[in-house]
């Protein structure tokens, strides 16, 4: 099947209260590649790196280069989807000049779009950000570079007061300029009430159904994680496929059943008998 639209930052917008957005991480080309194929709308080159591929305990140490080099990978890999990338810990934080900077680069890198946590507090820098004419995606609820103060990867929202404190998040993004905010480990019915009250789309992990698209860690979806969210599901069965794959490699190898005797280029008749010549001259002389 051919998905030849290409998706823009208005054509998110425009799928408010429509089809459903999907969203899936990406951090190198072939998968990239893959998600672009498979009709995927959005593609996050997520600040789950860290985690994901990189072998961090966390998205914390994930640094502005190595974000940068994950999103040249995910360029070249794909053309279709909208090529979001994530902002890094402390590349936004520390003011609007700076975020101008990091966020600029990404877009100079091939990003179309940048994500970024927080509610109000990163309200200023998203406006700047819109300002200079970089599309922002929001993202409330759970934010993972704020693990150290959460004391984990705790649901969020789960009284009154922090849920509405989620939702007064949700708007001030919009009024900030945002073209779409994500909304991670939250209970539904705050997902639905945000996705009622905000004009942009939003786009949830572990926040139900009611959002106007969802995002997963594609290691997740296809099964390659080990201990993925509870919230995850994996429509594919990776880790299995993988370890089957590596099984008859190594069977195969070890028995001699593979590479075959024809497995190689082999080298015309009377090539071989010269090389032979030349290595029988090449020996006396070494
Ligand atoms: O970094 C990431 O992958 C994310 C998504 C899970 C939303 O922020």
């Amino acid at each position: 099947m051919a998905f030849a639209t290409k998706m823009t930052v208005p054509g998110v917008r425009a799928r408010k209260g429509g089809k459903a957005l999907t969203c899936v991480t990406a951090y190198d080309a072939p998968t990239a590649a893959l998600l672009d194929e498979a009709g995927v709308d959005l593609v996050l080159v997520g600040d789950s790196v860290g985690n994901v591929v990189l072998g961090y305990e966390s998205t914390i140490p994930v640094t502005m280069d190595e974000m940068v080099h994950h999103v040249r990978a995910v360029r070249r890999g794909m053309s279709r989807a909208l090529l979001i990338a994530d902002m890094p810990f402390l590349s936004y934080q520390p003011g609007t000049e700076e975020a101008i900077r990091n966020a600029g680069r990404f877009l100079k890198e091939g990003a179309e779009a940048v994500k970024l946590e927080g509610g109000p507090e990163v309200a200023g820098t998203v406006a700047a950000l819109v300002a200079a004419g970089i599309p922002v995606m929001g993202h409330v609820g759970l934010m993972p570079q704020r693990l150290r103060l959460l004391g984990g990867p705790r649901s969020q929202g789960r009284d009154a007061a922090s849920a509405a404190g989620i939702w007064r998040g949700a708007r001030a993004l919009e009024r900030a300029g945002v073209f779409a905010i994500v909304l991670e480990s939250v209970p539904s019915e705050l997902a639905r009430r945000v996705t009622r009250d905000c004009a942009v789309p939003t786009v949830g992990i572990g926040a139900g159904p009611f959002c106007d698209g969802q995002v997963l860690v594609f290691h997740d979806l296809v099964g390659l994680t080990a201990s993925p969210p509870p919230f995850a599901k994996a429509w594919g069965r990776g880790r299995l496929e993988f370890r089957r794959a590596l099984a008859g490699y190594r069977r195969d190898v070890e028995s001699g059943r593979w590479p075959s005797a024809r497995g190689g280029a082999d080298l015309p008749v009377a090539e071989l008998a010269e090389l032979d010549a030349m290595i029988r001259d090449l020996g006396d002389k070494a």
